[in-house]
């Protein structure tokens, strides 16, 4: 019998999900009403409905996210910032809109402290290559944990290569929880950056990225963190979390591909020298010299990817219209509800029971390899993923070289869960 740690009212087949516990009382989730919104949730897939637990990977689009796409390039396709004609001045706006709704969905003072890039991985590039080859040299330090991406690993270990500066790696526990005391110890007056996921894409660990901020700051070093896993799951305010630098990718927030978002404190990101160079980014050009744009252009060289940041911004409004807080309190709930029911398919074994976690469910089953899993999940429509998951590091902490991972967004029910629960079980 699979525990019920959620609530005693039968959830699925009902059309609103009600989960007790919550903060302020009783509140519910119109799940059912949210699935209608994602037009490939509802597809069929090898004869049997999408169940899509590969949101780590990519989340799916709501059908406002799609349209947004669409409309702008049937109805006022430009570029922006150059033109003097009207759909120039509609395209500028709404991709200005856009930079303000990510604004305000990380708490962020002000707009032109968002820097629209490709992804996470772009923005860890830019911060690595200007504020690192500007701020680190010979025999600094850089601290990472154990359960970084690779995308919050290699930009690093080029900047240690080009400067000599040297990486450290915050150690973790079993359950997937970083050594708060070890990362005391390791922070000295030599640390210059300290580059940290906020949710881990294999353990689903949510860091105490407060208080490890605060003490990296204590020792005068800056902190980047990685919201990639983080941005569709727990509402952000880089200003109380005290961020230098959050980044995250659009399209596991359930926008597009292609786009994501540094936010960088003004004052670091005005001192920072500009990455890509070229049209755009300058105010003043000449063959001896070039002076550059402020902020945030400085740091959006060429032609932007307009049509994305507004499909962005209009996912960041599907988000609130839900509410973040929401979306946390109903993923921790199902997320615990996963691992309950998932603990009980023999011989498996879950990577990451932090007491601290939200939407990501790791696990091996002996003796089967993980992609032979991922491949029986598929046959029934059930969307994983197995393999390393770009974070070879975070594995080889638990001897392993694969895994696989469900991972859940907003969308995904109960009844989705006691699915894979059932079709694992069956596994031969
Ligand atoms: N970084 C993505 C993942 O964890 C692709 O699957």
């Amino acid at each position: 019998m699979i525990m019920n740690s959620l609530t005693p009212i039968e959830l699925y087949g009902s059309d609103y999900y009600f989960l007790q516990n919550f903060k302020n009382d009783q509140r519910s989730i119109a799940i059912d009403s949210i699935r209608k919104d994602f037009p490939l949730i509802n597809k069929n897939i090898n004869g049997h409905p999408l169940i899509w637990l590969d949101n780590g990977a990519t989340t799916q689009k709501p059908r406002c996210v799609i349209d947004a796409l669409t409309t702008y390039y049937k109805e006022y396709n430009s570029n922006i910032h150059r033109g003097s004609h009207t759909l120039a001045d509609i395209a500028t706006k709404r991709y200005e809109e856009a930079r303000r709704k990510v604004q305000q969905f990380l708490g962020a003072s002000l707009p032109e402290e968002i820097i629209f890039v490709r992804g996470a991985t772009e923005a860890i590039n830019l911060v690595a290559e200007t504020y690192g080859m500007k701020n680190v040299s010979y025999g600094d330090e850089i601290l990472l944990t154990t359960m970084e991406h690779h995308s919050n690993i290699v930009p690093w270990q080029k900047l240690s290569e080009d400067t000599g500066a040297v990486i450290k790696v915050i150690p973790i526990n079993e359950q997937g929880e970083i050594l708060l005391e070890e990362y005391d110890k390791m922070l000295t007056t030599r640390t210059r950056i300290v580059a940290i996921t906020h949710v881990s894409n294999i353990l689903g660990t949510v860091n105490p990225i407060d208080q490890m901020i605060h003490m990296a700051h204590s020792k005068g070093a800056i902190v980047l963190i990685d919201g990639a896993q983080a941005a569709c799951h727990l509402s952000v305010d880089v200003q109380k979390i005290n961020a230098d630098f959050y980044v995250f990718s659009g399209h596991k927030a359930f926008g597009p591909t292609g786009i994501g978002v540094l936010y960088g404190k003004k004052p670091i990101l005005e001192k920072m020298p500009p990455w890509q160079r070229g049209g755009g980014m300058i105010k003043n050009v000449n063959f001896n010299k070039t002076e550059f744009n402020k902020l945030p252009e400085k740091f959006e060289a060429g032609t932007p990817n307009i049509a994305d940041a507004i499909a962005l911004g209009e996912a960041i409004d599907y988000m609130n219209k839900i509410g973040l807080d929401k979306i946390e309190s109903y993923e921790r709930a199902l997320t615990q509800y996963a691992m309950e029911s998932l603990s009980l398919v023999p011989r498996l074994r879950l990577i990451g029971t932090a007491s601290n976690k939200t939407s990501i469910l790791s696990f091996i089953i002996e003796p089967y390899p993980p992609d032979k899993v991922a491949n029986h999940l598929n046959k029934y429509g059930i969307a994983t993923r197995a393999g390393h998951h770009c974070a070879q590091p975070t594995l080889e902490r638990y001897g392993l070289k694969s895994s696989n991972r469900a991972s859940l967004a907003i969308y995904n029910t109960k009844k989705e869960i006691d699915l894979l629960v059932k079709t694992l079980c069956s596994i031969k």
